[in-house]
């Protein structure tokens, strides 16, 4: 009850935007970490996927643990959504307070959160119906077959390019959005301001190298093509039958 109460103050909400955004931004670095995968080779990155689906197997069963996650981050990204919207509104109640706000506080990455925002959401959907369920597929694309299914996709240059954008957009959301969780948690006063700041900025900038390389290098020809996957494989094998078939046919017709 105390909690619901608190959750209905104005800073109750801030905190959860905070805590449900410092979630996913953890997220965000162990997803980059995982990525970098990509640069030890095929066998590398798509053994660490295998790995997060067998990940405690025994207890959770196979995939068990990744649904675990799933589920832990979806909460986050409800929280995080929900509240924002609460938050905007109960704000607009109370604007008269609020009138004289500093323009010069402003900064293009606070002023676009709300369009950065959404548009997060919008890439996240299309960025799994891509590589996790394949269900949306630009490339071509085998189930587990991550290295193929990124050098692929990461070939045609708009795809490349869309990647690398959304990333910009992320880099800003998260770098108004570390700075404004230190302020939600009262972490900030003036002696350490110009600090927070740099962690904020370093933090964004980092994750948009991270994730931006993969796109980026891959498209520019810096990794290597996969071999051949099993379904390519299948594909050749089939096709070559097919062949063999129809040159014997030709050669038995009178
Ligand atoms: C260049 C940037 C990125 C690349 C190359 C990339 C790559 C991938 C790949 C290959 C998968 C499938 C992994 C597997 O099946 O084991 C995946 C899943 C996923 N990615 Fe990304 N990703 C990028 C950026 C992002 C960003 C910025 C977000 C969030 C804002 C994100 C959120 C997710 C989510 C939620 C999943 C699904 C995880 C699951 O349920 O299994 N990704 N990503």
């Amino acid at each position: 009850m105390r909690l619901l109460k608190f959750y209905q103050t104005s800073i109750g909400k801030k905190y959860v935007v905070a805590i449900s955004g410092g979630g996913l931004f953890l997220f965000l670095v162990a997803h980059m970490l995982g990525n970098m995968w990509v640069y030890g080779g095929a066998e590398e990155i798509d053994s660490y996927s295998h790995h997060l689906r067998t990940f405690m197997e025994d207890f959770f069963g196979y995939g068990g643990f990744l649904w675990v996650a799933r589920i832990g981050l979806l909460v986050f990204l409800i929280a995080h959504v929900v509240t924002i919207i609460l938050l905007a509104k109960q704000n607009r109640r109370a604007k008269p307070k609020y009138q004289h706000r500093h323009k010069s506080a402003r900064t293009l990455a606070s002023m676009t959160m709300m369009i950065s925002g959404p548009l997060i959401l919008v890439y996240v959907v299309l960025h799994i119906l891509q590589f996790t369920t394949g269900t949306v597929q630009p490339t071509s694309y085998e189930q587990g077959a991550v290295y193929a299914n990124l050098w692929n996709a990461f070939q045609v240059w708009w795809i490349a390019l869309i990647y690398v954008v959304m990333m910009g957009f992320i880099c800003l959301h998260l770098y108004h959005g570390i700075w404004s969780m230190f302020q939600s948690l009262g972490i900030n006063n003036q002696d350490r301001n110009d600090s927070l700041r740099l962690i904020s900025t370093i933090s964004a900038v980092v994750i948009f190298l991270g994730f931006s390389s993969v796109p980026t290098l891959i498209w520019s020809g810096a990794l290597p093509a996969p071999e051949a996957t099993e379904a390519t494989q299948q594909h050749v094998m089939v096709e070559s039958e097919d062949l063999i078939a129809q040159t014997e046919g030709e050669h038995h017709e009178p």
